[in-house]
């Protein structure tokens, strides 16, 4: 009587290893690995940008707004889509925006998280965009920041962001930042 139990609870395992690879269909492929790119065939290029960063909050058409929290303080959280410009004055030409958000990341109120995205409008750059994670101890004369990725010509970008305030207007809170980026990609 055992060794029948055994003997069939035997077949059953053998049934099921033998025969339920047939029922599972296995044409689609979540991912694959691709072959290493030759050393030779990659010509990462190094790029530095400069441009200035126009936050506004005041006016009739702001680019950066509050939507969380309160403003300036610890857990107060902004969007943006501010304007980069080629120089400092505000009319000067677009080269791009900065799309995203920060928000007032320590108890102090001193140092913002920053996740956002560059896009740029200008010459060769145009429909590139790179992306910045990072902290902003804004106080600080130069703030450096990771730029974590990109698209377009920035594909498999990384690099840093040195950001300086040229302007700050205490009142609205309206503020020029001066960047300079420095970024290797593909
Ligand atoms: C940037 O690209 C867009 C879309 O391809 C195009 O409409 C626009 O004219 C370009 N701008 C410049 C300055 O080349």
């Amino acid at each position: 009587m055992a060794s029948f139990l055994t003997c069939s609870a035997l077949f059953t395992l053998i049934f099921i290893f033998l025969i339920t690879p047939f029922f599972i269909v296995t044409d689609a492929k979540f991912s694959e690995q691709l072959p290493a790119p030759k050393a030779s065939h990659i010509v990462e290029k190094m790029s530095h940008l400069h441009f200035y960063f126009h936050d506004i909050f005041s006016g009739k058409h702001p680019t950066a707004i509050t939507v969380a929290g309160r403003e300036n303080k610890f857990g107060g959280t902004v969007i943006t889509d501010d304007p980069l410009t080629e120089g400092v004055e505000h009319r000067s030409k677009v080269v791009g925006r900065a799309q995203g958000m920060y928000a007032w990341s320590s108890l102090d109120a001193a140092s913002l998280l920053v996740v956002m995205n560059f896009e740029f409008i200008e010459g060769k750059y145009n429909g590139s965009s790179f992306s910045l994670l990072g902290r902003n101890p804004f106080l600080e004369t130069v703030r450096e920041m990771p730029v974590v990725g990109g698209t377009g010509l920035f594909r498999f970008a990384r690099g840093y962001a040195l950001a300086k305030t040229f302007r700050f207007s205490g009142g609205k809170g309206d503020a020029v930042v001066e960047y300079n980026v420095f970024v290797m990609h593909h």
